[in-house]
């Protein structure tokens, strides 16, 4: 298997660096090829400029994707996303007719996106770190629920460029990360590395399957009735 990571971290001796440089190790142990594209160490350039065309930093962004079967993003979680380099790689690399503007249109289809895209038949998952602790993103917790926080990313980014989407990989409450917890994270790391092709994706729900409306998009009134928010557009609850 062919694994990108995309990272989104400044200090290669910070946590995320370790996790990574463990990620590697691992993958390329079981005999997979891993490209790292690391955002910080690239100088990755992350603003869109007025009708920019993709240039070459861009083009090997793609060709890293398109030589992919699994992408992994990888970031500590800064104010509830991403990283802002790592949302720039997204803002450049998803250009139009690559990441967006892709299939056609008509009565019975919205173009080629949550489900169908470029990078269709491929995986995604995120591995993220946070410094809150479990409970504070937990269904009641003040910061949110943790899968309606990262919903943006995985539909929003993964899915709707075609992937299906891993349930991610997470650390909480970080600065709690002693010898014996990274010990700990990395073997769970690695029994999810393992089980990259096996896993059972995010059951998102495709919008081209006719569960949608079309044009309004909207999931149509018999499925899920009166239920509203993210969770409907999963298609086991
Ligand atoms: C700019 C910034 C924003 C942050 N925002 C959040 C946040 O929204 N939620 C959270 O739980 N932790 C937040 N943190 C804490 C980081 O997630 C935490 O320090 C990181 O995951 C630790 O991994 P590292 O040692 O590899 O950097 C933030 C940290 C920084 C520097």
């Amino acid at each position: 298997m062919n694994v990108l990571i995309v990272y989104a971290h400044p200090d290669s001796r910070s946590l995320n660096g370790a996790l990574k440089d463990y990620a590697v190790a691992h993958l390329q142990a079981a005999g997979h090829a891993v490209q790292v594209s690391d955002l910080y160490a690239m100088e990755w350039k992350t603003t869109l400029e007025a009708n920019e065309t993709p240039g070459p930093d861009v083009q090997r962004e793609q060709e890293k994707l398109l030589w992919a079967d699994t992408v992994i993003f990888q970031f500590p979680l800064w104010w509830f996303t991403m990283p802002a380099i790592m949302k720039g790689w997204v803002d450049r690399v998803y250009s139009y007719g690559f990441g967006y503007g892709i299939g056609e249109h008509s009565d019975q289809r919205w173009g080629d996106r949550y489900g169908d895209g470029t990078l269709a038949g491929k995986r995604a998952m995120l591995m993220v770190t946070t410094g809150g602790w479990e409970p504070h993103y937990s269904a009641r917790g003040i910061n949110g629920p943790i899968e309606q926080l990262l919903f943006p990313i995985h539909h929003g980014i993964l899915y709707y460029s075609g992937m299906q989407v891993l349930p991610p990989f997470l650390i909480y409450r970080t600065s709690r990360v002693d010898q014996a917890r990274f010990a700990d994270a990395c073997e769970e790391l690695g029994r999810r590395l393992d089980t990259l092709q096996a896993a059972a994706p995010i059951p998102f729900r495709r919008q081209n399957d006719g569960d949608y409306e079309i044009p309004a998009l909207t999931l149509k009134e018999h499925i899920a009735p009166g239920a509203t928010g993210m969770e409907i557009h999963l298609a086991e609850q």
